[in-house]
């Protein structure tokens, strides 16, 4: 058992006892940065801020420091502030924890712009074994640089396996989130972006996520929260999310068709009037509808009206949309340092 849950457990009777006169929102306990650090047990940790006192000023510095096919967890603790800079986790660093100092004050800000996703990236994970926690991930480059072919605008790329980002936050004018490949792990994170800005082939959860969407004038379809990419039957991908909240300014659908298998699952989720009534889209896609899977499952919500969906969306039965209902679609038991399970 985790002690995530362990903890749950623990928490019970107190609850219980004490249910009258607690909202049921606070039966569920919080995941802050000590809970991360006593989960990850390392006494390993680099200090990056910018008075002059740390061992670092740069983030970048900070993550070179660390040696190369580096085995054991590292913190690196990064002070309130904004970094302006570019960063990247290589694959020969990983067992990384990034621990910010809250989504609100702690933030890695670049802006590129590129005609390439991987070029753009302010943030790449590269690595295996990565934690982040409590801080924002954002591409301010301006939106201008659309209508050019430096139109990507990426504020965190995630291609390491076993990567888990707790209360962070991505912003972009355009493609955000680019969820590349391994098995990732969202929780209360806040993703804002225009078009296919969650996108890639990614094998991911979304566990109580805020998505934002901003209109995008530059165009007249409507965008897409996701492009999930998944390519055959026997790839793990997939977008999974789990009692979030999703709104905005102006109308996208939950997805649109990409990868000839791609799977996006909605869960339990509230969905303003922004998720247009057809729900999901087939634009320039021209392979089969049959082996995509894109479902809803229990949403709420003014955008959650299914009536006028496009034929090949799916509302998943129970027995359907139990491999998508918590972690172990991606394994998280067995890595996850810390999780919620459903209804704690
Ligand atoms: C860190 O922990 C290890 C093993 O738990 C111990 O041997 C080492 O002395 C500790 N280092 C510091 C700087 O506390
Ligand atoms: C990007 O940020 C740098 C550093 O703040 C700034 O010098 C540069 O002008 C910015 N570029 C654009 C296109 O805004
Ligand atoms: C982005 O750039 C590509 C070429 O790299 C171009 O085909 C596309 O129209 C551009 N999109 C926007 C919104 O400017
Ligand atoms: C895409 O959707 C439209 C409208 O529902 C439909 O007319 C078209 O045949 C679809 N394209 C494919 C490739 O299925």
């Amino acid at each position: 058992m985790s002690a995530a849950s362990l903890m749950a457990l623990l928490l019970l009777p107190l609850l219980a006892a004490a249910a009258l006169c607690v909202p049921a929102t606070a039966t569920k306990f919080t995941i802050d940065a000590p809970l991360l650090t006593s989960k990850l047990q390392t006494n390993r940790s680099i200090l990056v801020g910018t008075s002059g006192r740390e061992d670092f000023a740069s983030l970048q510095e900070a993550i070179d420091s660390v040696p190369d096919g580096n085995s054991g967890w590292v913190i690196i603790h990064l002070r309130a502030g904004v970094y302006r800079e570019k960063v990247r986790i290589p694959e020969s660093k990983p067992y990384i924890f990034l621990r910010g100092n809250g989504k609100g004050r702690t933030s890695v800000v670049w802006n590129d712009s590129s005609t390439e996703n991987t070029d753009s990236a302010t943030f790449t994970v590269e690595a295996d074994n990565v934690v982040a926690f409590g801080i924002s991930f954002r591409n301010d480059a301006p939106i201008g640089a659309a209508g050019t072919p430096f139109n990507q605008t990426v504020a965190a790329m995630v291609a390491g396996d076993k990567v888990a980002f707790y209360h962070c936050a991505f912003y972009s004018p355009h493609n955000t989130l680019f969820d590349y490949k391994g098995r990732h792990y969202y929780e209360t994170c806040y993703v804002q972006g225009a078009i296919d800005f969650i996108f890639g082939r990614g094998q991911s959860v979304f566990q109580s996520c805020e998505i934002f969407v901003v209109g995008d004038k530059r165009i007249k379809i409507h965008g897409s929260i996701t492009a999930q990419n998944r390519q055959s039957a026997d790839d793990s991908s997939g977008f999974v999310f789990i009692k979030g909240k999703v709104y905005g300014i102006g109308g996208v659908y939950l997805g649109r068709a990409k990868g000839s298998h791609s799977r996006v699952i909605w869960s339990r989720t509230y969905l303003s009037k922004t998720i247009v009534p057809e729900g999901w889209t087939n634009w320039s896609y021209d392979d089969t509808l049959e082996n995509l899977l894109y479902g809803e499952h229990r949403c709420h919500g003014p955008g959650a009206n299914h009536l006028r969906r496009v034929s090949w969306a799916k509302q998943l039965s129970e027995a359907e949309a139990t491999p998508f209902s918590d972690v172990d679609f991606i394994n998280g038991k067995e890595w996850l340092p810390v999780y919620y399970l459903d209804d704690l």
